[in-house]
C-alpha cells in the first residue's frame, strides 16, 4: 500500500461541542465542511434497488474526492458512525435506518478514462458502462463483469464476475480514502480477491474512488455482441421485479438458485416480499414489502436449504443498519 500526495483544501470542522470523542451529527456543521448536499433524517428506500430502509440520520452525497477527505477528516475527529452506500443495487438496508451518517458518492466520481490499454473509472460509474467504453476502444477483460448491474465501486466490494471472469482478473490499481481522510492507492494483491469477496467487505475503513483496469488487445464487435448476448439471456432468466439481485453466494460448485428451487423455494412469502419464480435467487419486494419481511423470508429460505440439502446459505446481499431481530 503506498501514499499519494493529498491535494485538497484543508477544510476543518468545528470541534463538537458535546464532546471531543463522539456527538451526534448535525446537517448544519456537517454542512460547513463538506460542498455536497447534506440532509438530515432521510429515508434510504428512495436509494435502493429492492425499494426499503428506514432513515439516515444524516445522509451526505460529497461534492468529489476532496470533499469525501474533508468529510472523512470531521468524522473522524469527532469519532462519528459512518456507512458508505453505492448505488444500493445489493443492500438490504433496516426499516429503522442507518445511525449516523451515510456517504454517498453519486455523479462526482464517475469519469472513465481510456489511455492505451490501461483504463480508469470512478468507483460511482455503471461497470457496464465501463465494460461498452472499453469494447469501444477494442479492449477485452471486462466482459464478465461489464453484463453486472452496479457500480464500479460496488463490484470490487463484492469481487463481481460471471463464469466469463471476475472483476479482479484485470484489477491492476485501487485508489481509496482511509477512514482519517487520507488518499491511498492499493495493488491488486492489496485488495484481497477471493470468489465474491474482497478486504473491502471487511476492511470498511476504505472507500474506494476510482479503479485501474489493464486490458488486453480484443475485437470490440465481438466483445459487443457477447455483452449483448448476456444483457438479453439475463433479461430471460432473471426477474425483473424489485430486488437486490441475487440474495445468496453460489456455494462452491453449486447454484444458490437452483438449491433452492429443488427444496421447493420457489413462490415462498413474507408480508409483501415473495422468493421469485423465475430465479428463485431472488427475492423480491411485490408489494410494499418492509425489510423485516425479506431478512424472515431470506432466513427460512437458508433454513430450507439447510434442511433439504444440509448447506448453509451465505448472504451476497450487505444487510446494513439496525435490526431488532437477530442477526445471522
Ligand atoms: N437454476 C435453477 N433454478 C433457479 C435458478 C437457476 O435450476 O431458480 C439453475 C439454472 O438453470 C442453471 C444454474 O442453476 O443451470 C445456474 O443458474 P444461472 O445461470 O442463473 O447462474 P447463477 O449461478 O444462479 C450467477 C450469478 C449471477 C449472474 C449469473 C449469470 C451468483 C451468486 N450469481 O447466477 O449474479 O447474473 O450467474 O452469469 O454467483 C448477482 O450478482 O446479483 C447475480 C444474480
Amino acid at each position: 500500500m503506498s501514499n499519494t500526495q493529498e491535494g485538497d483544501m484543508l477544510r476543518e470542522c468545528r470541534p463538537c461541542e458535546s464532546s471531543q470523542i463522539s456527538c451526534t451529527p448535525d446537517s448544519r456543521s456537517i454542512s460547513e465542511v463538506v460542498r455536497g448536499r447534506v440532509v438530515e433524517n432521510e429515508p434510504l428506500a428512495r436509494y435502493t434497488a429492492i425499494g426499503v430502509g428506514g432513515p439516515a440520520d444524516l445522509l451526505v452525497e460529497v461534492a468529489d474526492e476532496d470533499d469525501l477527505c474533508a468529510l472523512m477528516r470531521c468524522v473522524s475527529t469527532h469519532g462519528l458512525p459512518w456507512t458508505i452506500l453505492g448505488d444500493g443495487t445489493n443492500v438490504l438496508i433496516s426499516d429503522q435506518g442507518i445511525r449516523g451518517i451515510v456517504i454517498r458518492l453519486g455523479e462526482a466520481l464517475c469519469a472513465i478514462d481510456v489511455d492505451g490499454q490501461r483504463m480508469t473509472a470512478g468507483s460511482c460509474a455503471a461497470i457496464s458502462k465501463v465494460a461498452d467504453v472499453a469494447a469501444e476502444h477494442n479492449l477485452a477483460g471486462l466482459e464478465g463483469v461489464g453484463t453486472v448491474p452496479g457500480t464500479v465501486g460496488g463490484a470490487i466490494v463484492m469481487n463481481a464476475g460471471t463464469h466469463r471472469g471476475y472483476i479482479d482478473e484485470v484489477v491492476t490499481a485501487v485508489s481509496v480514502v482511509g477512514a482519517s481522510g487520507e488518499k491511498m492507492v492499493l495493488s491488486r494483491e492489496d485488495c484481497g480477491f477471493t470468489y465474491r469477496s474482497s478486504r473491502f467487505q471487511t476492511d470498511r475503513s476504505l472507500i474506494i474512488t476510482s479503479v485501474e483496469f489493464t486490458l488486453r488487445p480484443g475485437d470490440g464487435e465481438a466483445i459487443r455482441r457477447h455483452l449483448e448476448d448476456v444483457r438479453k439471456h439475463r433479461l430471460e432468466t432473471q426477474p425483473r421485479g424489485r430486488s437486490a439481485g441475487c440474495f445468496f453466494k453460489n456455494p462452491p460448485n453449486s447454484s444458490a438458485g437452483k438449491l433452492i428451487e429443488a427444496a421447493g423455494g420457489k413462490g415462498m412469502r413474507e408480508g409483501g416480499a415473495v422468493v421469485s419464480d423465475t430465479h428463485a435467487n431472488f427475492i423480491i419486494n411485490e408489494n410494499n414489502a418492509t425489510a423485516a419481511d425479506i431478512r424472515r423470508l431470506a432466513e427460512r429460505v437458508r433454513e430450507l436449504v439447510r434442511e433439504k440439502h444440509g448447506i448453509e446459505l451465505e448472504y451476497e446481499v450487505r444487510i446494513l443498519g439496525e435490526w431488532q431481530e437477530a442477526a445471522s
